[in-house]
């Protein structure tokens, strides 16, 4: 089990710059999306006819996103689906942060609960949901194939496919182009103290016509997200991935001092509240024209390039993260769509996620919402790599990092938590090296 777990991990990370670099050949430059994706419509539902007569009039509850456009996103598509086969599908958007949403689906499981059918799963959480789901691997086994392989296998636990791959997510940087210009730089920061510094001259400068104005925005709140930003200021420091086969490594000098770099920069060059920003904050922060850089996932291109919701529509880019004394990395995410054990629409629940994780509403998703695609011929569609630059080859090709889920399985919540909370009180204040030797006897603990 640990030998199958350990391949798993480096299976998604490789898998998923596969994906990205699959697109690379023909990527190009976003043009303007939020008018590419208003024309866009939901795919129609291929063979509704015949799952209209074996399941039309059933109805159905699907726990899905809430950041940024994705519930209007889930929206169109359960709204084209019950259109086109019958089956009414009720959106459910579960709470922001990741953390919170898996203690409502393990109360909702340990309740033997069928009060939701189709729930999003986080990327980190097969091997712990895996006992409450149903194993798709008999209707959507072959479905599966077309995804990236690292994957699927992450989300096959002891042969059964317990989720299906709906979008895959990485850590990117997110910079102003237009200031960037403005103050004399040639070229996005390639490390932290980079970073820090052009974040500092260009909040000094713009701050005097705009007192919201900071340089950096992240997520820094004590949740899921913070366990996912951390990871990447570790590895790229070159402070390791916080338990390293199978030991907790987490309380080390390298990992304490980018902590401490990072401390010193709370209310300096970001808002001093930025340690309770998760993804939606730091992106209206961004996107009204607050910030120079941001870290987020690649969903937030899609609101920065709509005019709708943005102030800075051609006005920013992506690129990698900076980095340490290491190398830039990008903490791998992604969600996937499960069904409950205890659902009593079992069968018409697996027609939504075959309709949900096929190439169409991938690709659907990729333009509209700028979700990393987990199908690769998708991520090859010229349309989508024009609406998402991340996957550009000097960008795609970032070394992925991933989360200690498969040392801690059915614990990872648990371990997250101790790795966020003790992290979230280094960023408001505590020096490193006194919070770090707790969280490490906790994750010890945990292990054990
Ligand atoms: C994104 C990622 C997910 C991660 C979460 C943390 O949604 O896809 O894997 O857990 O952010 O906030």
């Amino acid at each position: 089990m640990k030998h199958a777990s350990v391949r798993l991990v480096a299976g998604v990370a490789g898998t998923l710059a596969l994906v990205a670099s699959l697109a690379v050949a023909t990527a190009g430059t976003a043009g303007n999306q939020a008018q590419h994706a208003a024309k866009y419509p939901a795919p129609k539902v291929p063979g509704a006819a015949a799952i209209k007569a074996k399941y039309g009039g059933e109805s159905i509850t699907f726990i899905g996103d809430s950041v940024g456009g994705s519930h209007a996103r889930d929206l169109a598509l359960a709204k084209q689906f019950t259109k086109d086969t019958g089956i009414k599908v009720k959106v459910v958007p579960h709470p922001a942060a990741s953390d919170a949403s898996y203690s409502q689906l393990a109360r909702v499981f340990s309740s033997k609960s069928s009060s939701f059918d189709v729930a999003m799963i986080d990327v980190v959480w097969p091997g712990a949901f895996a006992p409450y789901l149903v194993d798709l691997k008999p209707k959507l086994g072959k479905a599966a194939k077309q995804h990236a392989q690292g994957i699927v296998q992450n989300d096959t636990v002891d042969g059964k496919l317990v989720a299906m791959p709906w979008f895959g997510d990485f850590g990117i940087l997110y910079y102003r182009t237009d200031l960037l210009r403005k103050y004399g730089y040639t070229a996005p920061p390639k490390t932290w103290t980079q970073l820090f510094a052009m974040a500092k001259k260009i909040q000094d400068g713009e701050q005097a016509a705009n007192d919201k104005f900071y340089g950096f925005v992240f997520q820094g709140n004590s949740y899921e997200g913070l366990t996912c930003d951390a990871l990447e200021w570790y590895e790229s420091a070159g402070a390791g991935g916080f338990i390293d086969n199978g030991k907790v490594t987490i309380d080390n000098p390298k990992g304490a001092r980018i902590l401490d770099q990072f401390r010193a920069q709370i209310g300096k060059i970001t808002p001093r509240d930025v340690t309770t920003y998760q993804e939606g904050e730091a992106h209206t922060a961004f996107v009204e024209g607050n910030a120079a850089f941001m870290r987020n996932w690649p969903y937030a291109y899609s609101i920065g390039q709509d005019p709708k919701s943005s102030k800075i529509v051609g006005k920013f880019s992506v690129t990698v993260l900076p980095h340490a004394s290491g190398k830039s990395v990008g903490t791998v995410g992604g969600w996937q769509l499960a069904v409950n054990r205890f659902s009593k629409h079992v069968d018409a629940s697996i027609e939504f996620v075959r309709y949900m994780t096929s190439a169409p509403v991938q690709k659907f998703n990729a333009i509209t919402n700028t979700n990393v695609p987990t199908i690769p011929a998708v991520a090859r569609d010229k349309a989508v790599v024009k609406a998402n630059p991340y996957l550009k080859p000097e960008i795609a090709s970032v070394m992925r990092v991933t989360r200690p889920a498969n040392s801690l399985k059915a614990h990872y919540n648990e371990g997250s938590k101790a790795i966020y909370q003790g992290i979230n009180q280094i960023l408001n204040g505590r020096p490193a090296s006194s919070v770090l030797p707790s969280i490490e006897s906790k994750l010890e603990r945990i292990l054990r």
